[in-house]
């Protein structure tokens, strides 16, 4: 999969393990993320992952701030993005089976690098529920479209 990752200064070491641990999977990341421990904007770097979501160059991301909240309430503001924050696998899991979460936030002050990254393994395994019960979610994500 073509995965766009970003951060803020808050977690620079973060993105790397997990760009590192993505493409170790076989995934192709693209990083849009400061690289830098200077104090940055979290928005800037979530909008760059959104762009990237909209215009279809990449068909993830992952965004990792301090929280993960900044990021995720900035990536919500695109059309077309529909960004979890998750700290938990369940929660993983089920934003990927219910939500198509298109879009993976994490907070690198929240929880550990092991966590992080079964976090991760599990939100990309983890397909959308679209034959099961495809009708009850996809017409819940239309109308997040339509708002
Ligand atoms: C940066 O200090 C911090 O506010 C940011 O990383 C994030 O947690 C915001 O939601």
């Amino acid at each position: 999969m073509k995965i766009a990752i970003a951060n803020d200064h808050a977690a620079v070491e973060y993105k790397n393990i997990l760009a590192n641990h993505l493409r170790s999977q076989g995934h192709e990341v693209i990083n849009f993320g400061t690289d830098e421990r200077a104090s940055c904007d979290y928005p800037d770097y979530a909008k760059k992952v959104a762009r990237a979501i909209q215009s279809k160059e990449v068909e993830a991301g992952v965004l990792i701030c301090g929280t993960g909240i900044g990021m995720s309430i900035s990536a919500n503001r695109f059309k077309g993005v529909r960004a979890s924050v998750c700290d938990n696998v369940l929660a993983a899991k089920m934003t990927r089976r219910h939500n198509n979460s298109n879009v993976l936030c994490m907070g690198a002050r929240m929880i550990g690098v092991d966590l992080m990254l079964a976090i991760s393994d599990a939100y990309f395994s983890t397909p959308f529920d679209e034959e099961e019960i495809a009708d009850k979610h996809t017409r819940r994500i239309n109308k997040i479209e339509e708002v």
